[in-house]
């Protein structure tokens, strides 16, 4: 017999869980400098309306489909309609390739909480990473050598959130969310105090706020914009309706994408201001513009981060916090992602929690371990991190909101689900903006990326390393989403949702 499905025990744990899965490198060291390349201050303006016209209405669809079915991704998609399972299996080889090297810029993070106590990087913090810390192959080739001071952090963040997920969504996720959120929010307000005391911080707060208007009317602003809130709120890979599986009966669905929603954004907000008023300090004390400090994401967070640290009062402890905090919110992340593609099996196969904790969420650590850990680490994770981000995250967002919408026309039948328990009631509103407006600026989205990656080389990598490392990842996952679909798996047959086999737990404090 199937177990029962666990629960979340109160409102406020699901809702932590969910901002803890929100909540994570994304707005730590990718909000701040995709904000700043689109616009600046008016980058805010394309990003409230991707939030508003894509992030929220589709967390609501994904929390929908979660609390009505019951079961992650795979078998939810399949019990909503029998076609639509592949999108469920990639949606889960989309989570499997972002733990794997997810992962690694937590193990990262980790290492930088102790290289910041003696600023371990010294003056040259670019050649300390690549070179010390990593041992970058300069080009991809054939050379796969292990790097063993990177391997060991990798192992403990893969045992801490293997752990967690093996003692369970109540008290595992949920306590782990309670414990590391509040933390994380402390952390978070420490350090942008400390960072707007700075001298130059107004600096790098112009650099930010002031609205480039110009930026409206480019078409890639609006990409950047829709893209970041899709790997931001984690739509678009399975989590959301996972975590909401797990949601008793009773639950304010609407309400709470609202509430995630919103406290992401004032996450990503607060990263930003902290981020760029320590960007003015650097800029003010060696006269660099804070635009050609503010480059790219890894640089940003574990090359200039650790300069600044170097150059201010107090600099180790502000750089201890400052990774502390990427670890935690990262571990959260982790946790959520890892937690779509073992579920997933155990649903369709079930298997118990542990041993398929132990079992796929073994296999996944092994492969992240194995991988990336070794000379080429840094070049595949560039590589896989642009295109299961474009052609996995948001073309699964695409394909499925397409299938829901205008396939399967589960818009209004979702829409009542939702309204039953939900304290903010849909309507048109958000089947529009779900049938018509995502779709289409989803779709012109993908044209638009899918035309610069045939007109230039992606990062200036060779050819046969971008077809092995980014085409054969983004089109691998969609094919073995379909294999996998095809599967005559034990569990998990089309079964109405009441049958899912959960029961409401009453009188759990709200
Ligand atoms: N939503 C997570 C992040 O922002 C994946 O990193």
């Amino acid at each position: 017999m199937q177990e029962q499905r666990e629960q979340w025990g109160t409102r406020a744990g699901f809702l932590l869980a969910a901002i803890g899965s929100a909540v994570g490198l994304g707005n730590i060291w990718r909000f701040p400098y995709v904000a700043y390349e689109n616009g600046g201050g008016a980058f805010l303006l394309p990003y409230l309306v991707a939030l508003l016209t894509a992030g929220i209405p589709l967390l609501i669809l994904e929390y929908t489909i979660g609390h009505r079915y019951r079961s992650s991704p795979p078998t939810a998609f399949l019990r909503l309609s029998k076609p639509a399972q592949p999108i469920g299996w990639w949606q889960v080889i989309i989570s499997f390739v972002i733990a794997v090297y997810y992962a690694l810029i937590i193990a990262w993070a980790v290492m930088y909480t102790g290289f910041s106590v003696g600023t371990s990087w010294g003056d040259d913090p670019e050649s300390f990473l690549f070179g010390d810390f990593l041992n970058t192959a300069d080009a991809p080739d054939g050379d796969f050598s292990y790097v063993g001071g990177v391997a060991v952090p990798l192992i403990a963040v893969w045992v801490v959130t293997l752990a967690v997920l093996a003692i369970g969504v109540r008290k595992g996720i949920e306590r782990a969310a309670r414990i590391f959120i509040p933390l994380l929010a402390v952390l978070f307000v420490v350090l942008v105090i400390r960072a707007l005391t700075l001298p130059g911080a107004t600096d790098g707060l112009n650099a930010l706020f002031s609205p480039d208007w110009s930026a409206i009317t480019d078409g890639s602003v609006w990409v950047a914009a829709y893209g970041q809130i899709f790997f931001t709120l984690s739509v678009g890979f399975g989590i959301m309706v996972t975590y909401a599986s797990y949601l008793r009966r009773r639950a304010d669905l609407s309400g709470s994408a609202l509430v995630a929603g919103f406290a992401n954004g004032s996450f990503e907000l607060l990263a930003g201001i902290g981020v760029f008023a320590t960007l003015g300090f650097m800029a003010a004390g060696t006269g660099t513009p804070v635009g050609e400090i503010a480059t790219s994401g890894i640089g940003l967070a574990f090359v200039a981060f650790p300069e600044i640290i170097s150059s201010m009062p107090g600099g180790e402890i502000f750089g201890v916090v400052f990774f502390a905090s990427l670890t935690i919110a990262g571990l959260t992340s982790l946790i959520s992602i890892v937690q779509v593609v073992v579920s997933s099996v155990a649903d369709r196969t079930g298997l118990s929690r542990v041993p398929a904790v132990l079992i796929v969420g073994g296999f996944t650590a092994v492969v992240s371990i194995a991988l990336f850990p070794t000379t080429q680490g840094v070049n595949i994770l560039d590589v896989v991190d642009h295109f299961i981000n474009q052609y996995g995250i948001a073309l699964a967002g695409l394909v499925a909101v397409i299938v829901v919408a205008w396939f399967i026309r589960g818009l209004r039948p979702l829409a009542e689900h939702a309204n039953l328990t939900s304290a903010v009631r849909v309507g048109p509103l958000w089947r529009i903006t779900l049938g018509i407006v995502t779709p289409v600026v989803l779709g012109w989205m993908m044209w638009d990326s899918l035309s610069a990656e045939f007109a230039e080389n992606y990062g200036d990598y060779p050819t046969w390393f971008l077809i092995g490392a980014g085409w054969a990842v983004a089109v691998g996952a969609i094919v073995l989403g379909i294999v996998l679909s095809l599967l005559p798996w034990k569990h998990g047959r089309q079964q109405a949702p009441d049958e899912a086999g959960t029961t409401d737990v009453e009188g759990v404090q709200h």
